[in-house]
């Protein structure tokens, strides 16, 4: 209780999924959020929801890709609750129909997905950074995902814009600490949302956890934890990361799952 006390938190793509979880948990931790989204009305619920258990949320539109609307979602966290201490800048994803390997992939999908990831992230950050440089610090949590950071047969946009969103998360780290804002990133592997169950056939996602470590597939609340952490003064020495939470799929040997049955009996 009370870790995000006094916050005053800017969550995009936060009705729904992952973002969702994040909200529920940063207002139950103390801070003061707004819920900004594409679906208004996700968004609205999403926040009532959150007042119903006792905390404070607005529910807005924004859509990210648009300069303009991201600028009134910044100026709507000001109007609201006099600051921007924490911007998440968590919408994210490609159209996996579209955005496949290199020489099959739509080159229309690739400029989209560069725009929802990474460009989306520039423009948000750019907004909040003078407030919360006038406030004398902040935290910026962007979210990416394990596929930023290996190869993989499809999501060629996917994976590049994510990664150029960990490289920025240190350019802002390093250009903004000696201003007290910190940025960090967290990674998700395969987490349980309508995103993943919509996208991905059952046996790809058993195969998934099959890959991991741990056997489990994360829940929406693993990576919301993560990002109560990034939002906190608890991670206040940390600045330029990209905090992995994937039920250990990236620590291990690619061959690992197919050694694993050298074991058994
Ligand atoms: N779910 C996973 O397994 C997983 C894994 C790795 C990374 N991630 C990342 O986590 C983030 C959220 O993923 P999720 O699975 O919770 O997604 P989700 O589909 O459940 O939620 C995404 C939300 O973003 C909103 N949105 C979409 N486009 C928008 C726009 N232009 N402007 C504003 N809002 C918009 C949607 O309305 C929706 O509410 C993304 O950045 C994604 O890349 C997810």
């Amino acid at each position: 209780m009370n870790r995000l006390a006094g916050k005053k938190v800017v969550i995009t793509g936060a009705a729904s999924g992952i973002g969702r979880a994040a909200a529920g948990l940063m207002a139950a931790e103390g801070a003061q959020v707004l819920i900004a989204d594409l679906d208004a009305d996700a968004a609205g619920e999403a926040a009532e929801q959150i007042g119903l258990a006792g905390g404070r949320a607005v529910g807005i539109a924004v859509d990210v890709m648009d300069e303009s609307s991201v600028a009134a979602m910044i100026d709507r966290a000001v109007a609201e609750f006099g600051g921007v201490d924490v911007l998440c800048n968590h919408v994210g994803g490609s159209n996996p129909r579209t955005d496949l390997d290199l020489l099959r992939m739509d080159l229309a999908e690739w400029d989209r997905a560069m725009a929802l990831n990474a460009r989306s992230t520039v423009v948000a950050s750019r907004l909040a950074l003078p407030h919360m440089i006038d406030a004398g610090g902040g935290s910026i949590v962007n979210t990416v995902s394990v596929a930023g950071l290996t190869g993989d047969v499809l999501q060629c946009a996917y994976g590049a814009s994510k990664a150029a969103v960990i490289r920025l998360t240190q350019y802002v780290a390093t250009q903004y600490g000696r201003h007290n804002v910190r940025c960090n990133a967290v990674a998700p592997g395969a987490i349980m949302t309508p995103a993943l169950r919509d996208n991905l056939p059952s046996d790809v996602i058993a195969d998934i956890q099959r890959h991991n470590a741990l056997d489990l597939i994360g829940e929406p609340d693993d990576i919301g934890w993560a990002m109560v952490y990034l939002a906190s003064d608890e991670s206040r020495y940390m600045s330029g990361q990209t905090l992995v939470v994937d039920g250990g799929l990236t620590a291990q040997s690619p061959i690992a799952a197919s050694r694993r049955v050298l074991l058994d009996d």
